[in-house]
């Protein structure tokens, strides 16, 4: 069992308090971790909105939303009692420079304690609020400030965002949340690659055929519709969370745990990847849009009805066929795709071996699937290795593929904490590690920036999906082409 250690006793403000995040992931993560006695007596949870509540109204509706996003038994009226005393509440229109006395009221004579920032806002403010907190003179030795995604929509916004907090806060004071950093399989990659030396000699070019990465969802856009049709798919998911994927799959081994070895290996396979631009897109890249369908049998409207305008040509669905131009990797292709309203929740990166160079079974006329390594990343986490066996029995020889299943949850048999209670502890505690860097950030815009221009110059299709399928068809061309497919297979 991993060992709890307690966090220093902090003032963690959440700035977007009333918000969504706030409500579905930041508050939950902290009961739990309180609940797993984490957080000190005298730590304070200080939210800042723009509703006009009272401290009591405020942790009424805190109340609620634990009830209904917390799983069934998780909620317990007695440690609710200790969770909510440490809640405060501060109302400010941060866009006012007069309104921020409440929350420097809450925060005078607290210089010396941890304090973070945490910006569940839209990005737009987060200048702002970096500005507001160096003019109240809330900036301490111990302050650090979270940046929650989308950091921008391209290179040139998130350096305007990285410049404008960057002139109130040193870089090892910022930490830019991706939060399939923090979650346990994705930790455990780490794992598998470099605390066994198994894996190693194949992780390669001439052993790894090639990689894929999948990341869906059977959910939609949501109440965030008009939000998302600004953004799309692949600025909202390729850009962080499947490149970070990548990196994690394709790194060379750092030389430590430390924050910068491992980022700095990451930014090395960022900058390796291969330009797709107008000349490239087609043939790398598909965009795809969910019509109506049905998902486990109820029948749920397509993107532009929900939207309730039909011209929309922002993408639910991406798929790309991405190099790494390295040693490690050269010609083996990691294709990537992710979509909403897909056939079911299912992320997992595929590592698919090469064929065997000779078969001895070919007279029996027997297919040898090449092997296969599966980590899935959820639900059902786990890792899975495909490998070829004779199945048991007297007379002919069958070859059959079987699988040696690991399911981490069968395994270590403990709830699996969501990704924010592991980074919030981490920022808490000043540790960078699982957070990205400014120049990891940019590296990734500058490589999603060349697919959206030539998206932008060469007027690619968005190729419509049915709502419950695996994505367009193109994607599953996209392999063919090369012979191959996707696993599972659309
Ligand atoms: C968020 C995206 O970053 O990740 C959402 O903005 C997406 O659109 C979510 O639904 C997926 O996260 P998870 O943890 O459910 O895989």
């Amino acid at each position: 069992m991993a060992k709890l250690v307690p966090v220093d006793i902090f003032d963690l403000i959440i700035f977007g308090g009333t918000g969504d995040l706030a409500m579905r992931k930041l508050l939950p993560a902290l009961y739990h971790r309180d609940r797993d006695n984490q957080i000190m007596a005298g730590s304070r949870i200080i939210a800042v909105g723009r509703s006009d509540l009272t401290r009591d109204g405020y942790i009424d509706m805190v109340e609620k939303a634990l009830r209904g996003n917390l799983a069934q038994g998780e909620f317990d009226g007695e440690h609710w009692k200790t969770f909510s005393s440490r809640i405060e509440y501060a109302r400010a229109d941060l866009v006012s420079p007069d309104e921020w006395t409440p929350l420097c009221d809450l925060l005078s004579g607290k210089d010396d304690r941890i304090r973070v920032a945490y910006l569940a806002t839209a990005p737009t403010l987060f200048g702002t609020i970096a500005r507001g907190m160096q003019q109240n003179g809330l900036i301490t030795g111990n302050s650090r400030i979270v940046l929650e995604k989308p950091l921008g929509r391209d290179f040139l916004s998130a350096s305007d965002i990285n410049n404008a907090v960057g002139e109130c806060f040193s870089e090892n004071q910022i930490y830019r949340i991706d939060h399939y950093l923090g979650k346990e399989t994705v930790q455990n990659l780490l794992a598998l690659r470099f605390a066994n030396s198994l894996f190693e000699p194949l992780w390669r070019r001439g052993a790894v055929d090639h990689v894929q990465i999948t990341v869906a969802e059977d959910l939609g856009v949501g109440g965030r519709i008009e939000f998302y049709d600004r953004i799309g798919a692949l600025r909202d998911m390729v850009q962080n969370h499947l490149l970070q994927l990548v990196c994690l799959t394709a790194m060379e081994a750092p030389a430590s745990l430390h924050h910068d070895a491992v980022r700095d290996e990451k930014i090395k396979v960022l900058r390796a990847l291969r330009p797709i631009n107008a000349e490239t897109v087609r043939a790398n890249s598909v965009r795809g849009q969910y019509t109506s369908g049905a998902i486990r049998q109820s029948t749920v409207p397509g993107y532009l009805d929900e939207l309730g305008n039909q011209d929309s040509r922002c993408e639910t669905f991406v798929a790309l066929k991405v190099e790494i131009d390295n040693w490690r990797w050269s010609n083996v292709p990691f294709y990537l795709r992710t979509g909403k309203r897909l056939q079911g929740k299912h992320s997992e990166i595929v590592i698919q071996f090469q064929d065997i160079p000779h078969s001895i079974f070919a007279e029996q006329e027997y297919n040898v699937n090449p092997n296969r390594l599966t980590i899935r990343l959820q639900p059902d986490e786990g890792v899975k290795l495909s490998v070829m066996a004779k199945e048991p029995g007297p007379g002919g020889f069958e070859l059959r593929p079987v699988a040696l299943d690991l399911s981490f949850e069968e395994t270590f048999g403990i709830r699996y904490p969501d990704a924010y209670e592991r980074l919030l502890m981490e920022v808490l505690r000043g540790n960078p590690a699982l957070f990205m860097r400014r120049d990891e950030v940019e590296a990734a815009w500058n490589w999603i920036d060349g697919i959206i221009d030539g998206w932008e110059n060469t007027n690619q299709k968005v190729e419509p999906y049915i709502a419950g399928s695996w994505g367009p068809s193109a994607s599953s061309l996209l392999l063919d082409r090369d012979g191959r497919a996707w696993y599972p297979n659309a």
